[in-house]
């Protein structure tokens, strides 16, 4: 165990551009998270919560300030290439709205993070397949995202953020559309597998429910990200 924490962000900001005007979202963030935490991140709607996921994924890039995973820069020390092999090796992402391509079937929709690292060979597969069947799912492989109910949705989601065995687990309001008993079986799940892989999670939430079962909790207001108190 080192002391170097897992993900830091330094004097990170945002400032969209349009057509002529800027806005700006938030301006000199750090950010420490350790291996194995779990963190809420809350916040106003509008307040910057899925721009800066955006940014510590890399999937979007910071108009100041830097991101490092395990000290390396995801801007100054990876280019686009490294980066995306970074983050499909090391990173699963959930989304509210699950975000799953609706032609592929389950089985096809978590290989698609497999494939994204270069794999998708049979013991592939199968791993995909016995963890959808760890979620529940294990009669639906063959469905299409439109045949599920939301919650089966977002197990797919999960089992793909999951599947490569990522470090770090980045989730955007990840039970946002689902009635509270499906969202709570949901993060029993997500939780579970987080934990017992020693993986960190930041998730995004507007639940105090979800809030209170990370190791604590930032608040995005006013352009800054702030401790809220335990
Ligand atoms: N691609 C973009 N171009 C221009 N402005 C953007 C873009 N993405 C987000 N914004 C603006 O940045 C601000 C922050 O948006 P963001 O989606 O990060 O908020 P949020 O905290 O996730 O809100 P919510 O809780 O509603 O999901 C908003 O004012 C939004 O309009
Ligand atoms: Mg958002």
């Amino acid at each position: 165990m080192t002391d170097r924490p897992l993900l830091e962000a330094d004097g990170l900001g945002k400032v969209f551009r349009l057509e002529g005007h800027t806005i700006p979202v938030f301006a000199g963030l750090s950010l420490r998270v350790r291996r194995g935490e779990t963190v809420a991140i809350t916040g106003p709607s509008g307040s910057g919560k899925s721009t800066l996921l955006n940014l510590l994924s890399g999937l979007d890039r910071p108009t100041a300030g830097d991101v490092r995973s395990d000290g390396v820069s995801l801007f100054r020390q990876m280019g686009g290439g490294r980066r995306a092999a970074w983050r499909a090796r090391r990173v699963g992402l959930m989304f509210q709205a699950f975000h799953l391509l609706p032609e592929f079937d389950v089985v096809e929709n978590v290989l698609v993070a497999v494939r994204a690292r270069g794999g998708g060979g049979p013991a592939d597969r199968k791993r995909a397949e016995a963890l959808l069947g760890r979620l529940g799912l294990g009669d639906r492989l063959r469905h299409r995202p439109l045949e599920l109910s939301g919650g089966e949705q977002q197990r797919v989601a999960l089992a793909r953020a999951m599947v490569n065995g990522p470090d770090l687990v980045l989730a955007d309001e990840p039970t946002g559309n689902l009635d509270a008993a499906t969202g709570a079986q949901v993060l029993d799940e997500l939780f579970g597998l987080v934990e017992e892989g020693g993986r960190t999670l930041l998730v995004v939430t507007h639940q105090p429910d979800l809030a209170a079962r990370c190791h604590r909790t930032l608040v995005l207001r006013d352009g800054g990200l702030v401790e809220s108190p335990p």
